[in-house]
């Protein structure tokens, strides 16, 4: 970041206030309002935080008018065509791609750190039938800090709970599928990658071993890729905003967890699928859908269509509906819920409400499809999102926890509410005892 010669200035009162402008690697610049309250008395309002920086960051450049994404300066269609899972992760967190030494010893602390403690295994077995997996996998998160304790310093903490993290992450989501379905708990093996370690956990069984395809490994890599990390996304924030209270690691990505389970954020891969399936039940017309997310007084919503930042086609987006032909065609399957995809796209980006509000696919469009060509169940789609996402929500709390002009987040409010009332005792008649 750069401090730009120029400034801009604030007329109030008959007084005029200059306030810095600053300027990130790729351009974009800010206003630097550090000092506005205490200067002129005055706070920003901005519902939503659409116009707000809330950190300076060198981990993801992201421009929704472009269509850009790039992980430390590396395009994310880069990535996805020749990355792993393991290095994706490794350069987000650590900022560089590892060399092959650094990839070795990740991979075997990876490997080390899978089996979860075994004592969990009871935990989980006391939710209900029914619980969401992101219900559980928030829980169990958090909960491992009190089967992982505290290291002794800040630098140890580091080195091995992120790898801890990392790995144990994938177990227990493979392992909260089995439970919930009364299977039996199947054991990381370290001969595998991580993506193809996940599936052999969650589908591995002694009476149909699980045959590894390699296309569906590589599907998988794919789109955890593609979902590392995407800068201030509400859960990011979350997990930056918690993480600000200095909670342990662990703590802070439960609550990214849970932010992400909302069906405007990483919950929308399952709230599409529902929603194509609604289409499907409804005889396929996708008009009538269409027109539903038109009409300002039905709160339905394309759910998979239109993004806080991008406002043309996501980048991910094109390269997820690529995985999906691909993957279906390799294993040669067809999805009349992908047909109905395609029209509704088809449908969406030639009517005029969509084009003048730029409402593209995200992400969560095509997902779904290709988790349902892999087996995996619906409850379990935002599980595959936050897997994915946990790199990225790790690399934001390492920066934001060494961040030398780190502050605990505070945002104020514009009180809208009664001014100063009396109290009054209840009406006549209650018998003021019983509240004593
Ligand atoms: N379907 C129909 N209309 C939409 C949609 C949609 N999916 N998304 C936005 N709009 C309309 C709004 O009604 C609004 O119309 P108006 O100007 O007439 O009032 C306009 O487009 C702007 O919408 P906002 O809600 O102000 O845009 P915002 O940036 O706040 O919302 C969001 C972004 C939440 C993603 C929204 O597009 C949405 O709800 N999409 C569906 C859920 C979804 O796919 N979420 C996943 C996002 S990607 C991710 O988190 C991984």
């Amino acid at each position: 970041m750069k401090n730009s010669p120029q400034t801009i200035q604030l007329l109030w009162k008959g007084q005029c206030f200059d306030f810095p402008l600053v300027q990130g690697s790729e351009g974009e610049t800010a206003i630097d309002i550090k000092t506005l309250r205490q200067r002129t008395g005055l706070i920003t309002l901005d519902q939503g935080y659409a116009n707000t920086g809330s950190c300076t960051s060198s981990i993801t450049f992201m421009d929704g008018e472009r269509g850009i994404l790039r992980y430390r300066g590396i395009p994310i269609q880069e990535l996805a065509r020749g990355a792993s899972f393991k290095e994706t992760a490794f350069l987000l967190i650590y900022g560089t791609l590892p060399t092959p030494g650094e990839l070795v010893r990740f991979s075997e602390q990876l490997t080390d750190y899978s089996p979860v403690h075994e004592n969990m295994r009871l935990f989980f077995q006391n939710f209900p039938p029914n619980a969401h997996p992101m219900g559980i996998l928030s829980s169990m998160v958090n909960s491992l800090r009190s089967f992982y304790p505290e290291l002794a310093n800040a630098d140890e903490e580091i080195q091995v709970t992120v790898p801890r993290l990392l790995s144990k992450i994938r177990t227990l989501a493979a392992m909260s599928y089995r439970i919930s379905m009364g299977y039996q708990v199947v054991y990381p093996r370290p001969d595998l990658s991580y993506c193809a370690n996940f599936l052999h956990m969650m589908f591995d069984s002694t009476v149909k071993p699980y045959e590894l395809k390699e296309e569906v490994v590589q599907a998988l890599r794919t789109i955890w890729i593609l979902h590392a990390d995407h800068e201030q996304n509400c859960s990011t924030s979350a997990v930056r905003l918690v993480g600000s209270a200095r909670v342990n690691l662990y703590a802070a990505i439960s609550s990214g967890i849970t932010a992400l389970w909302g069906p405007l954020h990483g919950g929308a891969n399952q709230a599409v699928i529902d929603m194509l399936e609604g289409i499907r039940n409804n005889g396929g017309n996708v008009d009538t859908f269409v027109k539903r997310a038109k009409d300002r007084t039905d709160p339905f919503r394309l759910m998979g269509f239109g993004h806080r930042v991008y406002k043309t086609y996501d980048p991910r987006a094109r390269i997820m509906k690529g995985v999906c032909h691909r993957l279906l065609q390799a294993l040669d399957r067809e999805d009349p819920l992908l047909d109905i995809a395609q029209e509704l796209e088809k449908t969406a980006l030639s009517d005029d409400y969509f084009i003048s509000r730029n409402l593209y696919p995200n992400i969560d469009f095509y997902t779904g499809i290709a988790f349902r060509a892999m087996g995996i169940p619906t409850n379990m789609f935002p599980v595959m999102f936050a897997i994915g996402r946990l790199p990225g929500w790790i690399a934001q709390w390492l920066e934001s926890i060494k961040d030398p002009h780190w502050k605990l987040n505070r945002p104020r409010q514009i009180y809208v509410g009664p001014g100063k009332t009396m109290y009054r005792p209840p009406t006549k008649g209650l018998d003021m005892e019983q509240y004593s």
